[in-house]
């Protein structure tokens, strides 16, 4: 068992992953330095605050730095460790676009020391870990990176996946077990020494490509399951069965449990991660690239289903309640229910559209110019509606009586008014 991390620290990229990984670390009395691009961010985490909402971490930086253990900087700093937790998405061609983690493990370079951790957090597709320890190691030839051979290497270079469940980082980030990839069994252990600091789950010592791996195939396997549900809805719609119906019936049986379907796939994660698998090996992942693209098509389906209904009226007003990608989030990026919306927006420019979601107070850019969508509180916009749609379950929603739904078309996409 490795001993416990000691020295300061340094994380670059202050979001949903950063800034939770820098406040548990401080916490634990390590001098952490937090390391962003994006100068706003900086000063707001100096400050104190969090520049997103999720549970607990506002009380967590703000104590933080008023202790003096997290401090916030755009410039590399000298440290012990490095940890790299930038994002990930996609090119147009669905393959990973590295290009973040390859500047942060560029800017790290000028500063590394023998001795130093380097870890990896950022999703990534399987051999990246190794590519970091490469882009570092061409810029500094003085240094023996792992891959020069386990003994004697300089640098320690490992893959620690983050698999936490926005709205409860910061129960997860202690409460998970942690995958951690060494490029070498030695780098392993130099980087579960950090994890040892907070990690009260079981901390599991594996190679990068396999902890890199496993990342993907968590969301690669959600994925496929919620496409399972989804496409059962889309059958279901056709067949004109209750979908929600079937689902409970069938999750009676001991060994089946299908997911609930939904208006697609969101988030920064579940939609980006298995393309990653995909274009590792594109002949061999056809499940999962189906599923991708069962679970991409789904807000077509949910706009077509909407139109349909508006059909019914001479001129209907449509409330839309729910932004997020998923509930009691803040976070629209690549949410399900901005795509609806604007096809929905697209295919009846004429009709009163209103949304509501209470995590959100202004429309994201790709819904701002439709001169027919309006932010209303979800009050307003169900009584206003003739109607509903649900497309995030948001605790203030599903407590919305059915007496006030009563008399208006409801398509819950969620099944959370049943
Ligand atoms: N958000 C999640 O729920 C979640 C869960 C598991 C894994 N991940 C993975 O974690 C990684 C980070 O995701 P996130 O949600 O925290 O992203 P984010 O967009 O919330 O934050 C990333 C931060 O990195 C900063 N940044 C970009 N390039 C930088 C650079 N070169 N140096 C320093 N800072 C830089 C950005 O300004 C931003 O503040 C991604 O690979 C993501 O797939 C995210």
């Amino acid at each position: 068992m490795s001993d416990l991390f000691k020295g300061r620290l340094a994380i670059l990229g202050l979001g949903y992953i950063g800034l939770p990984t820098a406040v548990a670390i401080a916490t634990r009395g390590i001098d952490v330095v937090g390391v962003d691009t994006n100068t706003a961010r900086v000063e707001a985490v100096s400050r104190g605050e969090v520049p997103f909402i999720e549970p607990d971490l506002a009380v967590g930086v703000s104590g933080a730095v008023a202790m003096g253990r997290l401090t916030a900087t755009t410039e590399i700093p000298e440290a012990d460790a490095f940890i790299i937790a930038v994002p990930t998405p996609f090119n147009e061609d669905r393959t990973a676009d590295l290009s973040s983690v390859r500047a942060a493990a560029e800017r790290i370079a000028a500063k590394l020391r023998p001795g130093n951790i380097v870890v990896l957090e950022s999703t990534s597709p399987p051999g990246t870990t190794e590519k970091v320890a490469g882009w570092i190691g061409d810029l500094r030839p003085d240094l023996r990176m792992p891959h020069d051979g386990d003994f004697g290497c300089d640098i320690y270079v490992a893959h620690c996946p983050e698999r936490v469940l926005p709205g409860r980082i910061m129960i997860e980030i202690v409460t998970n077990d942690r995958v951690v990839g060494g490029l070498t069994q030695r780098c392993a252990e130099k980087a579960a020494s950090i994890y040892r600091l907070f990690a009260q789950g079981e901390i599991l010592l594996t190679d990068a490509a396999s902890a890199e791996m496993a990342k993907l195939v968590e969301n690669a396997y959600r994925d496929v399951n919620i496409a399972f549900a989804n496409e059962l809805s889309m059958i279901a719609d056709a067949l004109q069965i209750d979908v929600w119906e079937v689902i409970r019936l069938a999750n009676r049986h001991p060994r089946v449990r299908i997911l609930s379907p939904g208006p697609g796939v969101g988030g920064h994660c579940i939609p980006v991660d298995p393309w990653f698998i995909v274009s590792a090996a594109p002949e061999l992942a056809r499940l999962i690239r189906t599923a991708r693209e069962v679970n991409d098509q789904r807000p077509y389906h949910v706009a077509e289903q909407v139109v349909l209904k508006a059909k019914r009226f001479r001129s209907p007003t449509i409330a839309c309640l729910g932004l997020t990608f998923k509930a009691n989030v803040d976070d629209v990026r690549e949410s399900p229910a901005v795509e609806v919306v604007s096809l929905i927006a697209d295919a009846l420019p004429d009709t009163e559209i209103l949304i509501s979601d209470p995590f959100v107070d202004a429309l994201p850019t790709k819904l701002s110019g439709y001169s027919n969508l309006r932010l209303e509180s979800a009050y307003q916009a169900v009584e206003r509606a003739d109607i509903v749609v649900l497309l995030v379950e948001h605790e203030p929603f599903k407590a919305i009586r059915q007496n006030r739904l009563g008399g208006k078309v409801v398509y819950d996409t969620r099944g959370a008014w049943r």
